[in-house]
């Protein structure tokens, strides 16, 4: 495992960390909603604006062939990352909510009907929900939910009753951003294969590639997204992963410049993939910093990430669960995702996250963006304690320790 003198080193890299001070600490515990940035990312984009800059694919000259290779190269970098085929496979987007948009518009729409069914599970981020309920409401398919057991998993009798032969999309998260529930969703595609040859796997990794392995190829999905800045890279920097088959299939998203091929006054052609679903000046900016995230996330290794990440939470875990006034909603068992969910009775989130940020302690309150899930377990919201690699253990004991604040300041006594 990560020793702690290699996390000293690795928090020498993040600059947010000047900001805390023994007077004023700042415990940054909200790497799910998005990743503070190491220098190696913060200089990879100052060199970008500084020496690089220039509008990528269109001119002939230095600087517009420097931005291209600065493009593409993230491109490359970003297909070996995920193990893709090749880099016609990948799509920048803004993020994974995009991707996921572009999914339902370009896919989800051209191709489904009425009769039809979209399973996706009750854990999802509503970026991978309210997207299909669109869908479903304009083609007329049906949206089938998977639901989970008190081991906060998806139960293989689930599975195998509502993926069915009227499945035409499997739409399902990696990494639950509320749960920390992986599901295993490489035996789920398999499955679908198996009852409808003809479905689309979607697959949700915003939660997923920022902490563990991730190869499209062995998952067999036909689509992969994901967001740069929930994995120390830029905010901006989002992918889409697809079958080139899929891909090409698809009619394009948004239209206009540098997504054609020709342009006559009554029709126009398109590029393949990815071209096509990339119209206008592309974020190159944001793009630079994804080669230079995943160099960084490769040197420590994302087994020893997840690794780390999960001692984290084992410990809050443990220690969280002796407390009686505390219920935790998140999996009560590895393997889970790096980040602890759960709600002080009779305690506002919002009451927990201002105390704590009084304290310099960084968490989330709220729905998380999954209603659905909270409406599940009887609930409107929760808090969320996220780690990654550059938190510490004491970090987490700061954070337990100064629960009892909330209590003394809410006049709960202590414990
Ligand atoms: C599981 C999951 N999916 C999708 C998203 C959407 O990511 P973004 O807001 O970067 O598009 C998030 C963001 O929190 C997430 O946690």
């Amino acid at each position: 495992m990560l020793q702690s003198s290699e996390i000293r080193e690795i928090r020498k890299d993040f600059p947010f960390l000047e900001l805390s001070t023994k007077e004023k600490p700042l415990v940054y515990l909200d790497s799910a909603a998005t990743t503070q940035k190491p220098r190696q990312v913060i200089e990879a984009m100052n060199r970008y604006y500084s020496y690089e800059n220039g509008g990528p694919h269109r001119g002939a000259h230095r600087l517009s062939m420097a931005a291209t290779e600065v493009y593409e190269g993230a491109r490359e970098a970003v297909k070996n990352f995920i193990g893709a085929n090749s880099v016609e496979e990948i799509v920048f987007t803004r993020n994974a909510t995009e991707g996921l948009n572009l999914l339902a518009y370009c896919w989800g729409l051209e191709n489904l009907k009425e009769g039809d069914e979209i399973v996706l599970s009750i854990m999802e981020h509503h970026a991978n929900l309210v997207t299909w309920q669109y869908v479903a409401e304009k083609t007329g398919a049906k949206l089938v939910y998977l639901y989970i057991d008190e081991n906060k998993e998806i139960p293989k009798k689930e599975i195998e009753e509502k993926i069915t032969a009227k499945t035409k999309l499997l739409a399902i998260t990696q990494s639950s951003n509320v749960l920390g529930t992986m599901p295993d969703v490489k035996t789920m595609i398999a499955y679908l294969r198996k009852v409808s040859p003809d479905a689309k796997a979607v697959v949700d990794g915003a939660q997923a590639a920022p902490h563990m392995p991730v190869d499209v190829k062995d998952l067999d999905c036909d689509f992969y997204v994901f967001s740069g800045h929930k994995m120390l890279a830029a905010m901006g920097a989002g992918v889409l992963y697809g079958k080139l088959d899929n891909l090409n299939a698809m009619k394009p998203y948004m239209y206009g410049g540098d997504m054609i091929e020709y342009v006559y006054e009554d029709h126009s052609t398109f590029l393949k993939a990815p071209g096509r679903f990339e119209a206008g000046t592309q974020d190159v900016g944001a793009a630079s910093s994804l080669p230079v995230a995943i160099d960084y996330l490769n040197a420590i290794g994302l087994d020893k990430i997840h690794e780390y990440e999960s001692y984290l939470v084992d410990y809050a875990y443990d220690a969280m669960s002796q407390m009686d006034d505390i219920t935790i909603l998140s999996r009560p068992t590895n393997p889970r995702g790096g980040l602890i969910t759960f709600n002080f009775k009779d305690v506002h989130p919002h009451d927990v996250a201002s105390i704590l940020d009084s304290k310099g302690i960084a968490i989330r309150s709220g729905h998380h963006c999954a209603q659905p899930l909270h409406r599940s377990f009887g609930i409107h919201f929760s808090c969320r304690a996220s780690f990654a690699v550059y938190n510490t253990i004491e970090e987490v004991d700061y954070f337990i320790k100064n629960l009892d604040e909330v209590r003394r300041l809410m006049g709960l006594g202590t414990r």
